[in-house]
């Protein structure tokens, strides 16, 4: 039998897409209740995982945000998920917690330290998302650094995994800590030892304070679907977010797993997780109705802020007649939303802010009654040899029609596991049976290392 789907859930510490409809809740997002009501929904329901996206970008033009985004809430305002996720930690017990960390922003041992800390907070349950950043021009400039280079940032991702890893996996052996309080041994000397890198980009040599949680290395998760992007994560991620369209999707899945078998990596230890935007609802008509109301929130303006946040280019300064020029794909901020609007049948740059304006960075949306979004989840899964779902909110801002309408038919299908027991992410995600990197992990290397001293 194949494995069960997996099924993620994402938000961000900010307002979701529909958040102007009076039935949209994601206003609510600095209030922890809000928080706390949406992890033990998401647990019930047997879904995977939690995700929220990071970042400290949003939309800059012309050197300033503009009055459009603050206005309409694009890619605007936003909290930090690491203040919010310990607290959801202590409502669930099954339910996968993910968030991004920065490889361009946070420096190595600041990430293996927060993460090593909220392994153990969640007992085994943290993922991290590796990016290089979107929002990039904004964020550079509110750091106050010059923006680093579109596939330097890359570079400096993987030198910056490898260091993260390092700190992981080659610190502490297994028994290091001892913590015995009749001897007074806290730590044992011969199995923590400091670790060296000296790297392209970073130089450490140290020891991680924070003894290893249950899954020691959080899962280790991607997105950016740029070459460099897709590199990235066959080299070391264990599940990837993509966002695009079906054939599309199905090349850059093949590409990955390609890659990664290149890297010496089983191609299928790589899940694929595809950001769906599903309008379902008892009847296909409803789902329409509900899909029409949503995008008459969303403005033209509103489309292009949201391109120039992922891209750094302001489409309303080009001629809207035209395809993007190819010099586009040169951009220094993101380059996944640029690279699919260039080719043979390149849409004019109008035609890419109203694609902005109905679906953002998301493909094509899933609509209809239970029956017909329960077959096409189907053939897209089929079409792309993705793993599963990373499911948007719905234009309540939280995952009510997904949760209550789409699951069970998804259990009854036999598509996802139906009562998941408490375990950590890893052995959930990749039923490895091991809450640990395997062995096949350029992770492991570090381990392998260290037991040869
Ligand atoms: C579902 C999904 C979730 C993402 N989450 C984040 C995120 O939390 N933070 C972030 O900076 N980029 C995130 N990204 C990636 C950005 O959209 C962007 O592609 C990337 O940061 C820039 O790399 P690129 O040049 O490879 O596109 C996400 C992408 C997808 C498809």
């Amino acid at each position: 039998m194949a494995s069960p789907w997996k099924i993620g859930m994402f938000q961000c510490i900010g307002l979701m897409g529909a958040w102007k409809l009076p039935d949209n809740t994601s206003t609510d997002f600095l209030d922890l209740d809000h928080w706390l009501t949406m992890a033990r929904r998401c647990e019930q329901a047997g879904v995977d995982f939690l995700f929220f996206a990071d970042d400290y970008g949003y939309p800059v033009v012309d050197d300033a945000i503009p009055a459009g985004a603050l206005r309409g809430g694009i890619q605007f305002p936003k909290g930090d998920p690491l203040a919010v996720l310990p607290a959801l930690a202590a409502v669930t017990e099954r339910l996968g917690l993910v968030t991004t960390l920065s490889t361009t922003v946070e420096k190595p041992p600041m990430v293996a330290r927060k993460m090593a800390t909220l392994d153990h907070m969640t007992k085994g349950r943290i993922g991290w998302n590796i990016v290089t950043g979107a929002g990039q021009n904004a964020s550079a400039r509110l750091f106050g650094v010059p923006m680093t280079e579109h596939d330097k940032r890359y570079e400096i991702a993987a030198d910056h995994v490898d260091l993260t890893l390092t700190l992981w996996e080659g610190c502490w052996d297994e028994g290091g800590l001892v913590e015995d309080r009749e001897t007074g041994v806290y730590a044992d000397p011969d199995r923590v030892r400091e670790i060296e890198h000296h790297g392209p980009h970073f130089d450490a040599k140290g020891i991680l304070t924070v003894p290893p949680g249950p899954q020691r290395t959080p899962v280790l998760f991607q997105a950016g679907a740029s070459a460099p992007g897709r590199d990235l994560a066959a080299r070391y991620a264990e599940a990837v977010f993509l966002a695009a369209e079906v054939p599309a999707l199905a090349e850059q899945i093949a590409d990955i797993r390609r890659r990664a078998a290149a890297y010496g990596r089983d191609p299928r230890s790589i899940k694929c997780l595809i950001a769906g935007t599903f309008y379902v609802a008892g009847t296909e008509a409803e789902a329409h109705a509900i899909r029409e109301r949503q995008l008459a929130t969303r403005s033209f303006e509103d489309g292009a802020a949201a391109y120039a946040f992922f891209t750094g280019l302001d489409l309303s300064s080009m001629d809207p007649d035209k395809p993007l020029d190819p010099s586009a794909g040169l951009t220094q901020t993101g380059r996944t939303n640029v690279e699919r609007f260039l080719g043979p049948d390149a849409p004019t740059v109008r035609e890419i802010i109203e694609e902005f304006q109905r679906n953002s960075v998301m493909g094509t949306p899933i609509i209809g009654d239970v029956g017909q979004v329960a077959d096409e989840a189907e053939r897209v899964i089929s079409a792309t040899d993705a793993d599963g779902f990373l499911v948007q909110p719905d234009h309540t801002g939280t995952f009510d029609s997904f949760l209550d309408l789409l699951m069970p038919e998804l259990v009854r299908r036999g598509l996802v596991a139906a009562e998941p027991a408490p375990m950590t992410l890893r052995e959930r995600l990749t039923e490895s049976g091991s809450p640990h990197l395997p062995e096949t992990h350029p992770g492991a290397a570090h381990r392998r290392a260290r037991a040869a001293v």
